[in-house]
Order: C-alpha cells, then structure tokens, then sequence
C-alpha cells in the first residue's frame, strides 16, 4: 500500500464509572487523515484542518507516532500526512486520541500490518504523551479496537473488548468551554475511601456485565461515577441541569466525556435517543454558551480505511 485515507473515531473515555479504565468509539464522528509514501524518508505533514494544531512533526501527536513506527521498523520510506479535525480539541472526546491512534493505524497499514492492535495502542500512547503529558490508554484502546474497551492492566498493558448492546445510542452535547486534561485531572483527589472504592468497582462490574448481557437496567444502574464526577462537574456550566435533563427525559445514564467539557448520556435505541436530543437541546438553549449537540450510534469497527492504493 502507497497511500490510505482512515476515518478516525472520537471516543468516550471513563463512562462515568471507569476513570482511565474504560472507553468506547464514537460511529459519526471522527477525523479524517491520509498517508502517502515518499521515497525520502521522514515525516512531513502536508495541511491540517479544522483546528490549530502544531505541523512541527516532534510536537504533532500524529506526526510523532508515525515517526517512531517509521524508525522502529527500520522503513526505508517516508510519510507525508494530512490530518481534518472532525471536531475541536480541548472536547473531551479524545481529540488527540483519534490523531495518535489514527497515525498508528496509518503507518501499519504503510508498513504491511506488522504490527498488533495492542502495540498500535501503545505507539497511539506515546502520541497521547505529546499531546497531553501522559500515556493514558483508554481513548486510544477505544478508537483503534472500536467498541467498549476495558484497559485491564496498564503494565502489562492489556485490553479487553467488550460487547455492545445493538440499541445503544450516544447523545452528546460539547458546551465550547475550554477544559484541559490536565487541570481535569490536578482537581482530583490523591486518595479515596475504601467506601466509595467498593461502591465504584462495583458499578464497572455491574457495567461490563450489563453490555455482555444486554441488560439496559443494569447498564443504566451502573453508570454512576461517585469518585471523579463530583470534582470535575464544577468545570462545566450548567453540567447538573444537563444530567437531570438527560435522565428525566430517558436516558440510562449520562456523565463526563473524558475529562469534559462534553457530557455524554447512553440511550436505549433510536426513539430515546431523540428525546434526550430535544431534552438536552432544551437545558442549554439561552445559556449564552455556544454548544454543539450530537447522536451517533457506537462505532464497534474502530479505524476504517475510506480509500487506499
Ligand atoms: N481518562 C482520561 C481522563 C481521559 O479522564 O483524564 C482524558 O485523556
């Protein structure tokens, strides 16, 4: 393969119980990015659009994934990439994480698929490092497996792919506030009580459980974060009005994308999920913060290649 074309997806990390633990793969929105062989060798990256991002190739999440790929595999080619934001950084949607895990795939498929899906997230990592400062695997395990994933072990990184529910839907709604991860994560608490611990890895269990058995109740029941939501909602305006909106209109549950500012809410099929729309579009409308509001069903494929040659 010379060149490919890949829609990456954005991504739902934590699904409120599961802070780093737990993510799934957005199906209507996403990046778009292309990959084109060069006899030289290095990195350059040709355009990007729709967002502000760096084309120094070191400080580029996606330029510097396919930069150690290239130089790890010992190519003797180079890549030239394009990159077109579907959607801001800074959403809590794992921009950066479709960037990393998109650059991943890309180079692979450059590479002749040498490489697992488990190491693609590990190089999508280290693209997450430059963008972000930490290695943190769960939106980039999401968009490169596609589904729900559960990051298992971070060392030895292992990762579990879950099943989805044929009727779930996403609504989401990205309030154009700026929260960075990393104040995100710097409001948490260093440690927490044994109580709340329990009642937290309970909800995951009951969670994954609930997505193996297409149990809506037990999904909606589970998806209670009492550990990391408390602290980060106070960053996000009206978040409190949004969630009450979402589960009095139906939703089995709704919380922070991420590390926000989205809230995301989980509906049971189509018709729900048209009435958490009108319901969420209601809480914020006349709120004088600009928003962008969306439905998608959950993208079980992960990366998909559009062209290639
Ligand atoms: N799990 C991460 C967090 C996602 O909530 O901080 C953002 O990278």
């Amino acid at each position: 393969m010379n060149y490919l074309k890949v829609f990456s997806p954005a991504t739902v990390a934590n699904v409120s119980c599961g802070f780093d633990s737990l993510g799934f793969a957005v199906d209507t929105v996403g990046d778009e990015m292309t990959f084109t062989k060069t006899a030289s060798k290095g990195v350059k990256i040709t355009n990007i659009t729709g967002a502000k991002l760096s084309y120094n190739v070191d400080e580029n999440a996606a330029s510097a994934v396919v930069q150690k790929m290239l130089i790890e595999a010992k190519a003797d080619f180079g890549v030239e990439l394009t990159i077109s934001k579907g959607y801001s950084p800074g959403s809590g949607l794992g921009s950066s994480a479709a960037s990393a895990a998109g650059a991943a795939f890309g180079a692979n498929q450059l590479l002749g698929n040498i490489y697992s899906e488990l190491k693609l997230v590990k190089f999508a990592m280290y693209g997450e490092e430059v963008a972000c400062g930490s290695q943190i695997a769960d939106n980039v395990a999401a968009a490169i497996y596609g589904g729900f994933v559960l990051i298992r072990s971070y060392d030895p990184l292992e990762i579990v792919k879950l099943p989805v529910p044929k009727e779930l839907r996403l609504v989401a709604i990205h309030p154009q506030v700026e929260v960075k991860t990393k104040d995100a994560r710097e409001v948490l608490p260093k440690q927490i009580d044994l109580k709340d611990a329990i009642t937290q890895w309970a909800n995951v269990g009951g969670l994954i459980s609930g997505l193996y058995a297409n149990d809506y109740k037990l999904i909606s029941n589970s998806l209670v974060d009492i550990i990391v939501e408390p602290y980060r909602k106070k960053l996000i305006p009206y978040f409190d009005n949004v969630k009450n909106a979402a589960l009095k209109s139906g939703a089995l549950g709704a919380g922070i994308s991420g590390s926000g500012p989205t809230i995301f809410a989980l509906c049971k099929g189509d018709k729900s999920a048209s009435d958490v729309h009108s319901a969420i579009n209601e809480s914020y409308k006349n709120k004088g913060i600009e928003y962008t509001l969306f439905t998608s069903k959950i993208n079980n494929q992960g990366i998909k290649i559009l062209e290639s040659n």
